[in-house]
């Protein structure tokens, strides 16, 4: 009887501890959820497992470190990626949620967008912009450190994201207080020819590839996402009024990278020592510009599919 007793307790409990709860974060704004940041080992991974990305790196650590440190930040963080195919945009985004939140990448507050296949339909805007606003408003009541990824960006409908410019600016007239607690990462190739071609020219002159600053990149990569109108901020007022954080670089990967790369998960599977599957892999890359072949075309993408072809 007990027992019944007891289990129909924690029946009723349960939901109704989530109405309280809900209710709890829509109004104190330090209902930090599923939210256990460990910065230290976000620079451990980010330092240690991303090859070849300086700004990335650094970018990533301090913004973050900086945003989290704000108890009560007057707008959120927002970052947008931008790079070539292959050198760690959707690996460095995964490392945010995975160092963020208790259950990483599968917690309920890492919400994440692929406009293939949450928004296939440009004639549907309005209907997304809709959506896309009460799921993000929503999920703030819910939980004021959540995060919003963007991947592909350069897929998304033209005048989409716009619908995001309120929660993402340091107004305080709009949703009370929860949204600025909240990070969204932007993820795109838009820019990879002027990330590229300064890379190039970098390792022409003889210089490092440390050398290269950010701000050689910020403004230029501004100006491209506006004027694109495949870059998913096409004249957005998002860019016009200066909203997003920081954009981020990723450089292109030379063979040392890629090469590193393959050591890396051959040695995840157990295959340490196998020198010439790296060098083989490393070698049947293709490396551009044709003059020189600085580069890896595909960054690290077609690695596991190269190392099965050669072990
Ligand atoms: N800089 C890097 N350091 C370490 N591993 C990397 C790096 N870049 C890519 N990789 C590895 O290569 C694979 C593809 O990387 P990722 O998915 O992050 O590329 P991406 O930049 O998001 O490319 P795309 O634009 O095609 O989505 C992943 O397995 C990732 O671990
Ligand atoms: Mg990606």
């Amino acid at each position: 009887m007990l027992a019944i007793l007891f289990g129909l307790f924690l029946l009723l409990c349960n939901p109704v501890c989530g109405v309280f709860q809900k209710l709890y974060c829509s109004i104190s704004d330090s209902c930090d959820c599923d939210f256990k940041p460990n910065i230290r080992d976000l620079e451990w991974d980010l330092y240690k497992n991303v090859y070849g990305q300086h700004l990335a790196q650094d970018i990533v650590s301090e913004e973050v470190a900086k945003f989290l440190q704000n108890k009560s930040p007057d707008r959120p963080l927002v970052l947008s990626f931008h790079g070539s195919s292959g050198t760690g945009k959707t690996l460095v985004s995964s490392m945010l949620g995975n160092h963020l939140y208790g259950s990483a990448m599968s917690s309920p507050y890492v919400h994440q967008f692929v406009p293939t296949l949450h928004f296939p339909s440009p004639q549907r805007v309005s209907e997304y912009r809709e959506e896309l606003k009460s799921w993000v408003q929503g999920n703030l009541t819910e939980c004021a450190r959540s995060i919003f990824i963007f991947d592909e960006m350069e897929k998304m409908p033209s005048g989409l994201i716009d619908v995001l410019e309120p929660f993402l600016g340091p107004s305080h007239a709009v949703f009370g207080t929860n949204y600025r607690k909240a990070i969204y990462i932007f993820i795109s190739t838009t820019g990879e020819e002027v990330i590229n071609k300064l890379a190039v020219e970098n390792r022409q002159a003889g210089r490092d590839r440390e050398e290269i600053r950010l701000a050689d990149l910020q403004e230029a990569i501004a100006q491209l996402v506006y004027n694109n109108n495949t870059s998913g901020f096409f004249q957005s007022s998002i860019i016009q009024q200066k909203l997003i954080t920081c954009f981020v670089p990723f450089l292109p990967l030379s063979r040392r990278h890629v090469e590193r790369c393959v050591r890396s998960q051959l040695c995840q599977q157990g295959n340490c020592g196998r020198a010439d599957v790296v060098e083989a892999v490393g070698g049947d890359m293709i490396y551009t510009p044709v003059q020189g072949q600085y580069f890896s075309s595909t960054g690290c993408k077609a690695v596991p599919a190269k190392i099965n072809f050669f072990l």
